[in-house]
């Protein structure tokens, strides 16, 4: 039985208006959760979400791969710009979060680039606090991204080559840390390896979650931002193809996050720094900053769901569809 485009979206709009009631019910929140005038539960209006800074579904495969250009010794070099900003982002229909962000959306760009290219970052800060990018992977003190702290104004270069190979991440990590990345300061870094991995389609899901009322807690999850972006409108999977998910938990205030596949099990590369599977699962479960890749391929079309297995982030937005389709002879 599979479940068609209308009903998904119905069943995501309703998830989406169930958000600040549930949200209330689960915190007891007294603070202003959102503007009574935009709150979905109070107005009885569901919508879509038109000012999140990112489309969820562009997101899901947009690659940045910097300008490219060779360094005297022969190096394939990869230039990024990034700034930061301020910026109210929509992360609900009608839930506005004023983010702190690069490049104007969170996540941050997805960074790519091979393991032995010399990464380039032009980083300027245009927020009204001071910030930091702190790269993970293997680089000189300097280029940590930690003590350099960069004011309003100012700006710093990093560079670095890009190892080891894996899925990395981003992060700003000016104190107090908690706050600056649940603002929003975060992204994907990518470092293909130079035996490059098999062909799939590719995306990125970044796991997050957004403290809409400050009281240290998070009344909104997402993969990628958006709550229910991907039930509202279910990703589209070719049945038979091989699906690769380059899966970052920067969740901050709950311990742990997690990843669950309905119908079907994924191999698991662990921080994508083998070329081998490690696990076998339908579920994992990832501590702020871990990140794996995840493959999967689907052999029957139909509509299957993934979530995190913590109900309660699911009913508050982390939950997405895969609608498998035949592929075409
Ligand atoms: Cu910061
Ligand atoms: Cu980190």
């Amino acid at each position: 039985m599979s479940l068609n485009r209308r009903e998904a979206i119905k069943r995501g709009a309703l998830g989406v208006a169930g958000i600040a009631a549930g949200a209330r019910a689960l915190r007891g929140a007294s603070g202003p959760f959102v503007h009574p005038s935009h709150d979905p539960a109070v107005a009885g209006a569901v919508g879509q979400v038109t000012n999140a800074g990112i489309d969820p579904h562009e997101f899901l495969e947009a690659f940045d791969y910097g300008t490219v250009s060779t360094s005297p010794a022969g190096k394939t070099v990869r230039s990024f710009e990034v700034h930061a900003v301020d910026r109210e982002i929509e992360v609900a229909p009608g839930v506005f979060f004023p983010a702190w962000t690069y490049n104007g959306q969170v996540p941050g760009p997805t960074l790519r680039a091979t393991e032995g290219d010399i990464v380039r970052v032009d980083f300027r800060n245009l927020g009204t606090h001071p910030h930091t990018i702190h790269f993970h992977g293997i680089h000189a003190a300097r280029m940590d991204g930690v003590f350099e702290v960069v004011g309003p104004g100012e700006s710093y270069v990093y560079e670095f080559e890009a190892k080891p190979f894996g899925l990395q991440l981003y992060h700003c990590h000016s104190v107090p840390l908690k706050k600056h990345i649940a603002k929003g300061l975060y992204g994907a870094f990518i470092i293909d390896p130079r035996s490059r991995r098999r062909t799939a389609r590719e995306m990125v899901m970044v796991l997050n979650g957004f403290d809409t009322n400050f009281d240290t807690e998070n009344e909104v999850y997402a993969a990628n931002t958006v709550a229910f972006a991907y039930q509202q409108k279910p990703i589209t999977v070719l049945q038979g193809q091989l699906q690769r998910i380059y899966m970052v938990n920067v969740l901050e205030f709950d311990l742990i996050n997690s990843m669950h596949l309905h119908g079907n099990f994924f191999h698991v590369y662990r921080s994508g720094s083998a070329l081998q599977p490690q696990d076998y699962t339908d579920t994992l479960m990832m501590c702020q900053g871990e990140r794996h890749i995840i493959e999967f391929t689907y052999d029957e079309p139909g509509m299957f769901m993934f979530h995190a297995h913590q109900s309660e982030f699911t009913e508050l937005g982390w939950m997405g569809m895969f609608n498998v389709v035949a592929a075409v002879a």
